[in-house]
């Protein structure tokens, strides 16, 4: 019998994970399931435990549950103060809990992208779930600053200081700005992680944020957002989120089976699906 994962999250039926890893199990030669779990939205907790108790090995946990999947599992390493998990590895009776999505970004950035954070300036848009997930694994990357930029300051605020006390961060590095007083600082990467892209629109990113040849990276992917145009207009180089999707699920990949894939050839086939090849 194939070893059973799934990805689960509402909605679902658009996820790639399946594709993904399906990918990647050919070619590492494993021969494994991997399915699609749509769980009502008060059902989370009951739909993982019955995906285990038919012997599913693991799951991938996409919106809305990353925080539930939180609470459900013993969270390690980065998931710990991302307070959100995307990765379930089931052991004997315990539920552990990964966050790979930070990871994925910043391999994405690193690898793909040939585009180092260490010594950067870093404009991370956005403070909810999917800045969470991505903050600690770019700050111990080493960037010169992590500005947090978002709407509700608040927010911003909070993300802030809860990412200060997390052991062997460099507090100084991470500070927060409205949108309106963002400095004329030059970010040489600017990352949109609101959702403002999923409904056709983009934050009040003022004109003149780009360093010359500054990366704009975009977690949505599959399409042009307007963010992607806007920056694209002021001369940065564009990137969409399909590489950190790749990337973060060739983590998972790892935690579940020992095995590191090769992500490349998957991100290629992916764009040529994309464009409708
Ligand atoms: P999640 O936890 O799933 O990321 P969320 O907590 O609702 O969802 O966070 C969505 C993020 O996108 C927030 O940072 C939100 O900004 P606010 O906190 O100011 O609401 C941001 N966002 C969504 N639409 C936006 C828009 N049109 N302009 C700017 N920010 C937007």
């Amino acid at each position: 019998m194939p070893d059973k994962y799934a990805v689960i999250g509402n909605p679902v039926e658009h996820s790639l994970s399946p594709v993904i890893h399906a990918a990647f199990a050919r070619e590492a030669g494993h021969d494994i399931v991997y399915d699609r779990i749509l769980a009502p939205r008060d059902g989370f907790r009951a739909a993982v435990l019955k995906f285990r108790d038919e012997g599913g090995k693991g799951l991938n946990v996409t919106l809305p549950f990353k925080h539930e999947a939180w609470n459900l599992s013993e969270p390690s390493g980065m998931a710990v103060d991302a307070n959100a998990v995307n990765t379930l590895k089931f052991d004997g009776g315990r539920i552990l809990g990964y966050n790979t999505d930070g990871i994925g970004l910043v391999r994405d950035l690193d690898q793909n992208l040939h585009c180092t954070v260490a010594g950067k300036r870093v404009l991370l848009m956005g403070a909810g779930g999917a800045s969470y997930g991505v903050v600690e694994p770019l700050l111990r990357e080493g960037p010169r600053e992590l500005v947090i930029a978002n709407r509700n300051l608040d927010k911003a605020q909070e993300l802030v200081g809860h990412f200060r006390k997390v052991a062997g961060l460099d507090a100084r590095r991470i500070s927060w700005q409205p949108y309106d007083a963002l400095p004329r600082a030059r970010f040489d990467i600017v990352i949109n992680a609101t959702s403002a892209g999923l409904a056709g629109t983009m934050p009040a990113l003022p004109e003149g944020v780009f360093a010359p040849l500054a990366l704009a990276y975009d977690m949505v992917y599959g399409r042009a957002t307007p963010f992607l145009k806007f920056a694209a207009g002021q001369g940065a180089r564009t990137a969409d989120g399909l590489g950190m999707l790749v990337e973060q699920a060739a983590e998972s990949f790892f935690i579940w089976r020992g095995v590191r894939p090769a992500t490349a050839s998957v991100i290629a086939m992916l764009k040529g699906v994309s464009r409708g090849g």
